[in-house]
C-alpha cells in the first residue's frame, strides 16, 4: 500500500530541475516548475537511463539525454521516442517545507 515517505526538504528542489531519490528501492525523481512539483519514476523506460541526470526539462516535460525520449514528468506519457512505455507518477506535495512523496 502506498504511503507518504519524507525525503527531504521542499526547497531543496529548485525551480527548473530533478533530483532523485532512493524510496523503498525505487528511484523516483523530484522536479519543479513554475512552483509546482512533479514526482516521477527517475529510470527512463527504453533503456534505463536515470532521467534526473542530464534529462533536460522543457515545460512539465523531460528528454533523456541517452537517446532523446521525452516524458511528460506530471502524466507519464511518452511524447517522443523511442520509448514506448510511460513513466511512473508519483503523488507529491511540501508539507511545512517537508517533501513527501507517495510511493
Ligand atoms: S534510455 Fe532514455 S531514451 Fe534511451
Amino acid at each position: 500500500m502506498a504511503e507518504w515517505i519524507t525525503v527531504g526538504k521542499a526547497d531543496d528542489i529548485a525551480e527548473g530541475d530533478a533530483t532523485a531519490f532512493d524510496v523503498n528501492g525505487q528511484q523516483i525523481a523530484v522536479s519543479r516548475v513554475e512552483g509546482t512539483l512533479h514526482a516521477f519514476s527517475d529510470i527512463c523506460t527504453h533503456r534505463q537511463c536515470n532521467l534526473s541526470l542530464g534529462g533536460e526539462i522543457d515545460g512539465t516535460t523531460i528528454e533523456c539525454e541517452c537517446h532523446g525520449s521525452v516524458f511528460d514528468m506530471a502524466t507519464g506519457e511518452v511524447l517522443e521516442g523511442p520509448a514506448t512505455e510511460p513513466i511512473e507518477v508519483f503523488g507529491v506535495s511540501d508539507e511545512g517545507g517537508d517533501l513527501k512523496i507517495e510511493a
